[in-house]
């Protein structure tokens, strides 16, 4: 496994990008920095390639992935038309951490990508390396999160190595990425409605604030409890409630109606530390630091190798095995950088029972918090 660029000196050379790229166009398997997390690439057009990356990630063959392009021109080889709510959407959005799920023209990627669905999701990634690096390629760029599947996704190459060494053929190292959680996908439906089929990078709030007229409804299943993909939802709540009534309201004309598919991959367990992770949620900030610790002492007790996983703020008002300090209060954005890093350190101490503060679930927070309830399999203790 080769690697160009380093964490700490994050400049890669334009030849570097290209034997990179040369790796792509060969059927290889490249690991790369995006804005969100690192992607594990490979050639959307190639089965075989492609079918290397399902092997390298352990992942299930019915979760598609999003197919990655540096410029709007590739979309028409892609799909087959754009609604003019999706449009405006990558207008606004791209390049950034917005996935949208459109119509899939026939044949124009391996059909391992959509994991024979009719429609594909695209995203157009705000990374410089990224972005070269698809240029230089010159194809449509698969690509999932390039952690082993189950696993945290991946913020710094050091991640990928440790998931995914031997396994694939090279990583470009960027240094650590910006936003911490993954894109959004987002699929627009047939009646206008928009459908966040995954919380992550840009907010339900931005996304309602793009689109004053649209209803933004939330199509994931919020919990690890998953309803099947394609049930019923029957929890079509506006995901952002500060975004503002009107939203809420159209929103709520929608509940009980069958909703698009939901994302495939929101359906599987993920995120999830070795140990036994449960939050603890209250509007007292008191109560919740007093159950945290009334919940250490029975476990240290039981011998279980302790850990808490907190905010800056409040990292010294516990004693565990491991306190990891997981960005700031006040800086909702650093909270979200620092997640899946933060959930590894977990397992390299080897922790069996952690326990976790939530943050406020409003913009990046709903992504940070849907995260967090996967890693817990819905553990949640309410104060
Ligand atoms: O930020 C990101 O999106 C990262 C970086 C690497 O770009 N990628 C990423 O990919 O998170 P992955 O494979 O871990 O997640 C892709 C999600 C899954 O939940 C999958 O089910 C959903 O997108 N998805 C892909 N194609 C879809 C489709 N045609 N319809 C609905 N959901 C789709
Ligand atoms: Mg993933």
């Amino acid at each position: 496994i080769w690697t160009v660029g380093t964490a700490l000196d994050a400049t890669v050379r334009q030849s570097e990008i290209q034997e990179a790229a040369d790796c792509l166009r060969e059927g290889k398997l490249v690991a790369f920095p995006t804005e969100t997390v690192y992607g594990l690439g490979a050639d959307a057009r190639s089965t075989e390639a492609v079918e290397g990356i399902f092997r390298a990630k352990g992942r299930p063959s019915d979760n598609p992935l999003i197919v990655h392009i540096a410029d709007k021109s590739q979309l028409h080889d892609l799909v087959d038309r754009v609604d003019e709510t999706s449009c405006r959407l990558m207008d606004a959005c791209w390049p950034g951490p917005l996935t949208l799920v459109l119509p899939a023209k026939p044949g124009a990627v391996s059909p391992r990508v959509t994991a024979g669905l009719a429609t594909v999701a695209v995203r157009m990634p705000a990374h410089p390396l990224a972005l070269a690096l698809i240029r230089a390629a010159g194809c449509p760029v698969a690509a999932p999160s390039a952690n082993r599947s189950g696993r945290p996704s991946p913020t710094e190459a050091r991640h990928v190595l440790d998931d995914l060494d031997g396994l694939i053929d090279g990583i470009v190292d960027g240094g650590p990425t910006g936003v911490g959680v993954e894109s959004t996908v987002v699929e627009v439906a047939a009646d206008g409605r928009v459908h966040v089929l995954r919380p992550g990078g840009v907010s339900a709030e931005r996304l309602a604030q793009l689109l004053p007229d649209a209803a933004v409804v939330s199509a994931h299943d919020d919990g690890a409890g998953a309803e099947a993909y394609g049930a019923v939802v029957t929890r079509a709540e506006a995901h952002g409630a500060a975004a503002g009534a009107s939203v809420a309201a159209k929103a709520d004309a929608s509940a009980s109606t069958p909703l698009a598919p939901k994302s495939p991959g929101m359906k599987y367990a993920h995120y999830a530390p070795k140990g036994r992770l449960t939050l603890v949620r209250g509007l007292s900030a008191e109560r919740v630091a007093a159950r945290i610790r009334q919940e250490l002492e029975a476990a240290r007790a039981r011998g279980e190798v302790t850990g808490v996983l907190t905010f800056a703020e409040r990292a010294r008002l516990y004693d565990a095995d491991l306190v990891v300090p997981c960005g700031s209060l006040a800086d909702p954005d650093s909270v979200a950088r620092g997640l899946y890093a933060a959930l590894r350190r977990f397992d390299d101490a080897g922790a069996t029972f952690i326990l976790a503060e939530t943050p406020e679930e409003k913009g990046i927070g709903a992504a940070v918090m849907n995260r967090m309830r996967k890693a817990a399999a819905d553990r949640v203790i309410e104060v």
